[in-house]
């Protein structure tokens, strides 16, 4: 989708009454960042300090991040939605003075951010709208944005399985041509320069019947 397309869409459902517009408002502003344990148990054991969460919406990952104890030196996201980025802005007032919080609305296939600057790139839930070149841009950016060794994990609705099969995900504003299951991610992630990658799951979503995966891979060393 346009990155204008998906702003008006997520601006639509911030100030709509549609089932699917308080259901969407539901999960961007109250929902706990369920995916959030599996996400960083991917990762790893460490300590990163240097956190972008690519597609933040709301700053729940980022939050969450900096409870884990990661992000002490930069806490980044972009967003499509100015609106929400607001929200992530108030979320993630009074963090440490000494930890440097950066919101922008940006793209993932443009970040706008110098080389080598982030241990790890999360993102939860955004590659659904990416066609598989701009995929391929988001992968680079990552890379480019990460330090050697730093490491890249997104998690994403896979198949629709269950009543995702009968609802027409389209019509309710879920994209579903850019699905891809956690295997393909992992692919996909490999053929862009990762190493060490490795699809994993995530519990199925039980309100939106989706199965939903992901796939977490080490940025290649010195890859041009
Ligand atoms: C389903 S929400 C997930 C938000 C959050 N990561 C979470 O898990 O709660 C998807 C978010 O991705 C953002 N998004 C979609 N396409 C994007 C793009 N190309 N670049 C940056 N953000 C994007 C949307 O604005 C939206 O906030």
């Amino acid at each position: 989708m346009e990155p204008r397309e998906v702003e008006s869409q997520y601006e639509g459902w911030l100030r709509g009454r549609s089932p699917v517009a308080l259901y969407v408002r539901w999960y961007l502003r109250h929902r706990r960042p369920r995916e959030a344990a599996r996400i960083w148990e991917q990762i790893g054991k460490g300590i990163y300090p240097r956190v972008l969460d690519v597609g933040c919406a709301g700053g729940f990952y980022l939050r969450d991040a900096h409870e884990r104890g990661h992000g002490g030196e930069t806490l980044a996201g972009v967003d499509l939605s100015e609106t929400l980025l607001e929200e992530a802005r108030l979320r993630l007032a009074g963090i440490s003075d000494d930890t440097h919080v950066v919101l922008e609305r940006a793209s993932a296939t443009s970040l706008p951010f110098q080389g080598d600057v982030f241990d790890v790139v999360v993102s939860n839930g955004m590659v659904k709208y990416l066609d598989d070149d701009e995929l391929g841009c988001f992968f680079a950016e990552a890379r480019r944005v990460l330090v050697r060794g730093g490491h890249l994990c997104i998690a994403e609705f896979a198949r629709p399985v269950g009543w995702g099969r009968i609802i027409d995900l389209d019509r309710i504003g879920i994209p579903t041509a850019h699905l891809r299951t956690g295997d393909q991610l992992a692919n996909a992630l490999a053929r862009a320069g990762f190493i060490d990658v490795r699809s994993f799951d995530v519990d199925r979503i039980r309100r939106i019947p989706l199965t939903y995966e992901g796939a977490a891979g080490i940025r290649l060393h010195g890859a041009a």
